[in-house]
């Protein structure tokens, strides 16, 4: 059985007084809610702020890229190995700025994809179309293009370490959400596209839904059976926010287990 997963993107923002206040508020708030799965991906220089803030609580630490190389001559690279020394669980791969603003093929997303697996990392793998792709009717390619770029390179069977997050460029950052019937509608080719190979496999993948998440949105999308969580940007930098979406995933398992 699927565990709901919501995690914070906090992108290239935040300085160490505003991020010790937003984790001091977070932790206490998620943790009695045992139902869900919670992590914070920040950006690299606040690795060990944050591995100290976080520790004994339930939320768990990433970061928002890897070096697809294991180590050495690589100015600017920052290793697998590096992101376990501390402590890191998850690790976004292929987001879409990485792709877009950073020039990120399906290949070098394939190669990060493979670094973290070495290294027991969990990849929270981002897929999903432009709107110009959506437009021509090219999301279902798009997307499996991305996903078969990775299974090439790693097998199948990796996917099963792996978190797959549907994020909609024209979703992210714009206030403009995937409906959730949209969202399920990927989600569930996604599912269906590994289910093909591998059934089991297939239930258990966890398949986020991002862009756009708000406290507002996230139950009417939680609620939505192949939304396993979500991948949260802008919402993640405000506590309050961060926390009702929390609680949204939390609402959406208890009404899956009852
Ligand atoms: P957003 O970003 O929630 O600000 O749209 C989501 C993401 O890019 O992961």
């Amino acid at each position: 059985m699927r565990t709901k997963l919501v995690a914070g993107n906090w992108k290239m923002n935040g300085n160490l007084a505003s991020n010790q206040a937003l984790l001091e508020a977070v932790i206490p708030a998620l943790a009695p809610l045992k139902r869900a799965n919670y992590a914070v991906c920040v950006p690299f220089p606040y690795l060990a702020q944050a591995q100290h803030t976080l520790r004994g609580s339930n939320v768990a630490l990433g970061t928002q890229d890897v070096c697809q190389f294991d180590g050495g001559a690589y100015t600017g690279g920052v290793s697998a190995a590096m992101l376990v020394d501390f402590g890191c669980r998850y690790v976004i791969v292929g987001h879409s700025e990485r792709r877009s603003a950073f020039g990120e093929s399906d290949e070098v997303v394939a190669f990060k994809f493979a670094a973290a697996i070495k290294h027991r990392l969990t990849p929270i793998l981002c897929v999903g179309e432009t709107l110009a792709e959506r437009e021509s009717g090219l999301t279902e390619a798009v997307v499996a293009r991305q996903l078969d770029a990775v299974v090439k390179r790693c097998s199948l069977a990796a996917l099963g370490q792996c978190v797959i997050a549907y994020e909609p460029v024209w979703a992210i950052g714009t206030g403009r959400t995937a409906t959730p019937q949209q969202a399920q509608a990927v989600h569930a080719t996604i599912r269906a596209r590994v289910a093909a190979a591998d059934r089991r496999l297939a239930d258990e993948l966890v398949i986020l839904y991002g862009g756009s998440v708000k406290a507002a949105n996230a139950a009417q999308l939680f609620a939505m059976p192949d939304v396993d969580g979500g991948l949260i940007g802008g919402a993640s930098l405000a506590a309050d926010e961060f926390i009702a979406i929390c609680r949204a995933a939390v609402g959406a398992e208890e009404i899956v287990r009852a």
